[in-house]
């Protein structure tokens, strides 16, 4: 599949704000129309869904404006006292691990949090969150082979539609039930079948493997960098600081597929992407852009003045809709976790984190650490 690359910060602040660019695939990429990609390439699931996600203009505007009715700020930020909980159950199980032993923080603390969260505010019940960890894990394997890729959607949405099933019977106050609720203020339509199961499933896995990354990504930037950790603890920076620069440093979506051109585009420096032709927002580059963060753009620096510009969140129309819910966490997550084990420390070389090894997910596949000095 070929798709222009866009990691220019500026250029692709300008395209993602462009309505020559869309999303819909059904309206604007030829190859989708005259059925050219298969269902088993994995990022399928990605450009096939019927969401906001996946939408174009007054379509776009109706589905998000139902979502965000019921995703309110209100909702967010009464989640905090419930983040906190789950933050302090969690650290101390990390914590019951016996002196010496390693513990790794991604399985242990930075994986289930988004995940007890994301399915507390959508009324997930207990029996179905490991199935939906695993399905959405799957969704981010850019290099999955085509029978998981099938098997995915088939357990994917599998889930969905007994979640779907067990609110209509039982409402409760959670999204699920909110969204089954929701009516335009335009018409008072409500959203199709297709649409529910698709927002559902964009707004639950949107909610976790993102999280998971943000938080996998500032530990191990924090632990192999004493000095800046040292910045936050005298209070010379702050959490947010350290949010945003490993926004920046390492986005968790390092590339969202996918967009396409509405019309020629041309560029500044005389190129022409050409309508129908498909691009790739490429945010984790855009981050590291030496335009902008000069020649230490690859560094990790909580003091930088450009560390709030970044694009880790996207921009334009289909900006992040739950970016107050994913800073929160973070805000909640981090310092407890640097509080509680004032000495944590890797427990393997930096050299030996390995990458998730997909190019939508920035984040280690183990992050193993020592949570007090060996005895
Ligand atoms: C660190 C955590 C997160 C990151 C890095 C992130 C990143 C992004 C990005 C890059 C986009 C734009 C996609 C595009 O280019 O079109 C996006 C959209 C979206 N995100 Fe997040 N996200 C995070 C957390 C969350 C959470 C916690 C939720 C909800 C519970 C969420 C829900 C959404 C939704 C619904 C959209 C689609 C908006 C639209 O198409 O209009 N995200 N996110």
């Amino acid at each position: 599949m070929e798709a222009w690359s866009i990691n220019s910060f500026e250029l692709l602040k300008r395209l993602l704000n462009d309505p020559r660019v869309s999303k819909d695939p059904n309206q604007h990429w030829p190859a989708f129309i005259n059925g050219e990609i298969p269902q088993e390439w994995p990022f399928f699931i990605w450009v096939a869904v019927s969401n906001m996600f996946t939408a174009y203009g007054e379509d776009h505007m109706r589905l998000r404006k139902l979502v965000a009715k019921a995703f309110t700020p209100r909702r967010t930020a009464a989640m905090r006292p419930r983040i906190e909980e789950i933050t302090g159950e969690l650290l101390d199980a990390v914590g019951a691990a016996p002196a010496g032993e390693p513990v790794d923080l991604r399985s242990a603390f930075a994986h289930p949090l988004p995940i007890e969260v994301i399915c507390g505010l959508f009324g997930v019940p207990e029996k179905s969150r490991d199935g939906l960890r695993r399905t959405v894990e799957s969704v981010f394997n850019a290099a999955a082979e085509p029978e998981e890729v099938a098997a995915t959607q088939v357990a994917l949405y599998g889930l969905l539609t007994d979640l779907v099933s067990s609110k209509r019977a039982e409402p409760g106050d959670d999204m699920t039930s909110d969204l089954i609720e929701a009516r335009s203020e335009d018409d008072g339509s409500a959203l199709s079948e297709t649409e529910l199961l698709d927002t559902l499933l964009l707004t639950i896995s949107a909610g976790f493997e993102t999280t998971v990354n943000l938080l996998d990504n500032a530990i191990t930037a924090l632990l192999t960098h004493p000095e800046q950790l040292a910045l936050v603890r005298s209070g010379e920076a702050t959490w947010d600081d350290v949010i945003d620069e490993t926004l920046r440093w390492r986005a968790p979506v390092p590339h969202l597929p996918l967009r396409y051109a509405v019309d020629d585009i041309e560029l500044a420096d005389g190129t022409t992407i050409r309508k129908g032709d498909a691009i790739l927002a490429a945010y984790g580059a855009a981050g590291r852009d030496p335009e902008l963060h000069g020649d230490t753009a690859a560094d990790f620096d909580i003091t930088r003045p450009t560390r709030r510009d970044h694009l880790a969140f996207g921009y334009g129309a289909h900006y992040c809709l739950g970016v107050s819910l994913a800073r929160l966490e973070a805000n909640v997550a981090l310092p407890a976790l640097f509080e509680r084990f004032p000495d944590l420390a890797l427990a393997v070389p930096q050299d030996a984190l390995e990458p998730l090894g997909t190019m939508l997910a920035n984040g280690h596949r183990v992050v193993p650490a020592l949570t007090a000095p060996a005895v």
